[in-house]
């Protein structure tokens, strides 16, 4: 595995593997890799035979509140794991390489965002739209892989390449659980371990509520009413939402069909997580 810091460089990395004949996969991420990232890698391998692993604390899709220093961080872990899983190119830009002066232009979202992860977080996928057009834009890869835990970022990002004919296929990979179903999030590491036990509630609604859409139920009130009464079980819990969407617009579904996403984003202690299901699957 290379490793490279500069745009340049992975231009020329990547030049040169196309020139050998290999399609070119990527996955981008922030690091503190976990095994859900390296799922994704393990997708981008699957359909691509050169894959570029991008680690980047963007600093601007977080908010002014949220600590970019305390953003965790292991550069040699992540070396070593991306080695290890396959990883063609590592890009490890610094903020100066990715936004060497004052910018003048951003990607800003005109739907999709309000709602959701964009209520409680104002500008977050301006942030995210932003960084991840110039990340395609310098790998220039024919398909990034980008996970499902995040539905709202990978409904947006998909608009954006729609949109603005980015050349790049998409894939969104299904989210990496743990073994009692807690989704792996990054986030997972801030939680105490009376936390950590308390977390299954969330992907336990989820189930709850696609085995009672198995089951034949599409009212979306009644969905709802089963995965609250599974998190009211957690009285340290405090949902911040949970709701059934169509799976295009992220709008509150009016009945839900296979496609359809249940979707949660709760207070476990201090420690904000998110999750979701496609219903149907
Ligand atoms: O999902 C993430 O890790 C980030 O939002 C992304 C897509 C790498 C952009 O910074």
């Amino acid at each position: 595995m290379q490793t490279v810091e500069r745009v340049a460089e992975v231009r020329a990395a990547v030049a040169k593997a196309r020139a050998g004949g290999a399609r070119i996969g990527f996955v981008p991420t922030m690091g503190f890799l976990h095994e859900g990232h390296l799922a994704l890698v393990d997708e981008a391998k699957r359909r691509a035979q050169f894959v570029v692993l991008s680690i980047f604390v963007n600093p601007l899709q977080v908010a002014p509140t949220e600590d970019l220093a305390r953003y965790p961080r292991d550069a040699v872990g992540d070396a070593a794991k991306s080695a290890g899983r396959g990883v063609d190119l590592l890009f490890i830009p610094g903020v100066d390489e990715m936004y060497p002066r004052e910018r003048r232009v951003e990607v800003v979202p005109r739907s999709l965002h309000t709602r959701w992860e964009g209520a409680v977080r104002p500008g977050h996928f301006a942030g995210v739209l932003t960084v991840v057009a110039k990340l395609l834009n310098i790998v220039q890869p024919d398909v990034t892989v980008f996970g499902q835990k995040d539905v709202q970022q990978a409904t947006l990002i998909r608009a954006m390449v729609d949109d603005l004919d980015f050349a790049s296929e998409i894939v969104v990979a299904p989210t990496t659980r743990e073994a009692d179903g807690v989704a792996m999030s990054s986030r997972n590491s801030y939680l105490s371990p009376t936390d950590r036990g308390h977390a299954t509630v969330l992907s336990r609604a989820l189930f709850a509520m696609r085995d009672a859409f198995r089951h034949g139920e599409r009212r979306v009130e009644s969905l709802l009413s089963t995965g609250r009464a599974v998190i009211d079980t957690e009285r340290t819990v405090a949902i911040d939402y949970l709701a059934v969407t169509d799976a295009a617009t992220l709008e509150p579904a009016e009945d839900a069909d296979e496609h359809s996403i249940a979707m949660v984003a709760a207070r476990v202690g201090p420690t904000r997580l998110i999750d979701n299901v496609i219903l149907g699957q």
